[in-house]
């Protein structure tokens, strides 16, 4: 039988989800809105575009459509200049072992992620190689909790929705995978991931024997 094994990106693979946070809380105080972590949560796994607009609501901020675009380009262009001198360093802890892992136990292999800049974060940090299929922000149109990126992944591999493994840190994500009828593996605080069908800190707690019930359940 085979398993789509199907990784979220920022927060899960690379630590961007702090440079995400960076970038969203200068727009949002430059709009005098108080833009906290918890906050930061509900961005999480979500579009550029949707994300904006939740920031607005914070704020109770109506925008023109061209003021939107702008924030919108001053967003990606401050995200990406944290990026530039990225590599492999910011591959989070864990993650290397379980993706060599699988690639050892011959398991399939996909990104099922919102960001549009996931491609070169993949070739930045060396990694591209290990995913048999990528779906991105550039290749759906609804964004998590719909479970379309984390569908198309499955398809790509040729795994049944039962039959695929979500990792995921943002709640939009472990929703989306639940509402497919994935496995979700939060990755994160639990009190925060609480919807996960299996929770953990980081990927240095997750043991070859869970890998191995992965594979062969
Ligand atoms: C991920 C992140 C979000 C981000 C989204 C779009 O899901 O968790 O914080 O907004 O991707 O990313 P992009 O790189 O296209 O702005
Ligand atoms: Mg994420």
């Amino acid at each position: 039988k085979v398993k789509a094994f199907i990784f979220d990106l920022d927060g899960v693979i690379v630590d961007t989800a702090k440079y995400h946070y960076l970038a969203w809380k200068k727009i949002a105080n430059q709009l005098d809105i108080d833009f906290t972590h918890e906050h930061n949560e509900l961005l999480k796994g979500v579009s550029r575009v949707r994300s904006l607009d939740i920031i607005l609501e914070l704020g109770k901020i109506e925008a023109s459509q061209q003021d939107k675009n702008n924030w919108l380009i001053q967003k990606n262009e401050d995200y990406l200049s944290y990026l530039v001198d990225m590599d492999e360093s910011e591959i989070l802890p864990g993650v290397m072992p379980v993706l060599k892992y699988l690639k050892a136990n011959h398991q399939k292999i996909a990104l099922g992620s919102a960001s549009k800049n996931a491609r070169p974060i993949l070739e930045k940090t060396g990694i591209l190689d290990y995913f048999d299929a990528i779906v991105d922000g550039n290749d759906v149109s609804n964004a998590k909790p719909d479970p379309e990126v984390f569908i198309r992944a499955a398809q790509l591999l040729g795994a049944s929705n039962e039959d695929s493994i979500v990792f995921e840190d943002s709640v939009a994500g472990v929703q989306a995978a639940n509402i497919a009828h994935m496995k979700s593996i939060g990755i994160g605080e639990k009190s925060v991931l609480h919807e996960a069908n299996h929770i953990f800190h980081d990927f240095t707690s997750i043991e070859t024997s869970f890998i191995d019930q992965l594979i062969n359940n």
